[in-house]
């Protein structure tokens, strides 16, 4: 079974983000990506739909033998995780689990700030979490659902971005959280103006390398990763004509995109077209 690949999927093109991170810890293993292009985004709608909208998706790269599905759309891991993993024999890893516990760890005052779209922010999934982990943190939390656009446009240092991020984050900024977590898959892209404008003495938590790490000690543990020599190869299948996802996800992946496929979930094959 450690022969198989690691499924991957997000609304779009962001979880690129989170295989990029995956991809640099466990460069010997092969993944196959799903990006949803046809019905991104997740984060403006309800938990049902994105709910169904992941276990199909889950279907479908189920058939495709992975051996773990990552969740890698904040959104989906706010609100699907626990119906995906009901329903899949494989382990199922989301994005917020490995967020929270690395801002639990990095924190100092126990005031944690996390940003996200408004599904993600609306399902409190990231304070319950953060929560559990340590009861006493106070977690402060604010939607930025215009980073989105912003980072698939390339717009991630100009002055409408700035402006953008000036605005979203000056509460978090006033009420001196000393941890923010990233908890979009596009965040990651506008890092450097995050931390900028929260100044030095707060910390970014990166969701995508932490989900990482969890993907690599879970392969570990259950003796299910490749030899280190090996080189993984990459496939990606999209549910919309590629050429955006390509165009975007080559400055998401930094420019290592290979054949993108697209594909239709309603076929019951899930063939490529
Ligand atoms: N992938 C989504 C997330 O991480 C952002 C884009 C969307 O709204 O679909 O929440």
């Amino acid at each position: 079974m450690s022969w198989q690949a690691i499924g991957i999927f997000d609304s779009g093109v962001g979880g690129l983000t989170v295989l990029r991170e995956i991809i640099r810890k466990l460069p010997q293993e092969d993944t196959v990506y799903f990006g949803d292009t046809a019905r991104v985004p997740y984060g403006t709608k309800s938990p049902e739909t994105v709910t169904r909208y992941a276990v199909e998706i889950a279907g479908f790269l189920l058939k495709r033998d992975i051996k773990l599905l990552v969740v890698a759309c904040n959104t989906a891991s706010a609100v699907a995780l626990s119906a995906l993993k009901r329903q899949l024999s494989i382990p199922v890893v989301g994005v917020i689990e490995p967020g929270a516990r690395r801002a639990v760890e990095v924190t100092r005052s126990g005031r944690i700030g996390v940003i996200g779209t408004a599904g993600t922010i609306r399902s409190s999934a990231y304070t319950r979490a953060i929560k559990r982990l340590e009861p006493r943190a106070e977690v402060l939390t604010q939607a930025c659902p215009l980073f989105v656009p912003l980072a698939e446009e390339g717009w991630t240092d100009n002055l409408v971005a700035r402006l953008t991020a000036q605005s979203y984050l000056k509460d978090l900024k006033e009420a001196a959280v000393d941890t923010l977590v990233l908890g979009c898959t596009h965040y990651p892209l506008l890092k450097p103006l995050i931390s900028e404008v929260m100044g030095p003495g707060v910390t970014l938590v990166d969701s995508a390398e932490e989900t990482a790490r969890t993907v690599a000690k879970i392969l570990g543990d259950k003796k299910l990763l490749r030899p280190e020599a090996e080189k993984g190869n990459h496939h990606y299948y999209v549910s919309d004509i590629p050429a955006g996802f390509i165009r975007v996800g080559n400055r998401f992946l930094g420019g290592r995109l290979g054949d993108v496929y697209q594909v239709s979930l309603d076929d019951e094959n899930g063939d490529s077209r």
